[in-house]
């Protein structure tokens, strides 16, 4: 079973400011909590028990946000607000764990995921880009069906969903002989970071949810700078494919990229007209605008 994941939230989110001035990215609400409790419940449905985030020091009210706060407990207690007490309460639910590192420079997506390398051991492992929001579709999510699949053919579990050709510079991009369907993984050919529009090998891109055997660290410890002068993971994955067979798991769930403020807008949208308490007044909220 896949039991470990790791989330890279170092970063300093120069693509949201000004929000992200003074509050981590992942802090931004969306709705009525951040967004990165989304990923984390994305992680937990998945069957994940330790999340590690690989963190830096402006980043403290993420580790703030997922443990107990007594004094606000004991508030809520006394005033017998018990539904509130029960819902902070439940944001992590008892039998996963939240534990972090920290990445003391910014040397890529590669470094971070090697931050987290004493954490990992033997195991194999999950990653979770927060800066993406996965909304299932399925009953089991997209995360659930790469972790299975690869207990089955213990092969690593790239999520890919196709991205318009004139984007596919922003993404990590699979080389694949053909398509899978949606729900399905194929084992693929190659991986490139950021290739040049019109030289990609397929329009296939990289979500940032992965499923990786220990293995890899070995390997991001071997991989030289690359795109953006950064260690990049899609990197230690193209070596990696060069000894295992690495499959590219083509998602049936949405992506929201709340890393850019139109995708984060649109999660917004999506989350909060479904919202079991808010979504209909939002919905009247949205038709008052008549636009
Ligand atoms: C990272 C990965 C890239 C992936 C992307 C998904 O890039 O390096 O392969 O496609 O996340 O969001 P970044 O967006 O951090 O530049």
């Amino acid at each position: 079973m896949i039991k470990k994941a790791i989330l890279p939230v170092a970063g300093l989110g120069t693509r949201f400011l000004p929000a992200s001035k003074s509050i981590p990215k992942e802090m931004v609400t969306v709705v009525d909590r951040p967004a990165i409790e989304y990923v984390v419940r994305e992680a937990v449905e998945a069957g994940i028990e330790q999340i590690i985030l690989v963190t830096h020091s402006s980043k403290a009210s993420i580790e703030n946000y997922f443990d107990r706060n007594f004094e606000l407990e004991t508030t809520l207690e006394q005033k017998q607000k018990w539904d509130l007490l029960a819902e902070i309460r439940q944001i992590v639910p008892e039998h996963v764990s939240i534990v972090s590192v920290r990445q003391p420079q910014p040397l890529g997506l590669g470094h971070a995921v090697l931050c987290a390398k004493s954490l990992i051991g033997d195991e194999p492992f999950a990653v979770l880009l927060p800066d993406v929001l996965v909304k299932s579709q399925t009953e089991q999510n997209d995360l659930a069906q790469m972790a299975a699949r690869y207990q089955q053919v213990q092969a690593a579990q790239i999520m890919v969903e196709a991205v318009p050709d004139h984007l596919v510079d922003q993404y990590g991009i699979v080389d694949v002989n053909t398509v899978p369907v949606e729900g399905q993984s194929i084992v693929m050919q190659g991986i490139i970071e950021k290739p040049a529009v019109g030289t990609a090998p397929s329009n296939l891109s990289v979500v940032g949810r992965y499923i990786l055997p220990a293995k890899i660290m070995q390997l991001l410890q071997q991989t030289p700078k690359g795109a953006g002068n950064e260690i990049q993971l899609t990197d230690a994955i193209a070596m990696l494919q060069q000894t295992d067979a690495v499959e590219a798991y083509r998602m049936s769930g949405v992506t929201f990229d709340c890393g850019s403020k139109l995708g984060y807008l649109k999660a917004v949208l999506h989350y909060a007209v479904e919202h079991p308490k808010l979504g209909e007044k939002f919905i009247e909220l949205i038709q008052e605008l008549k636009l």
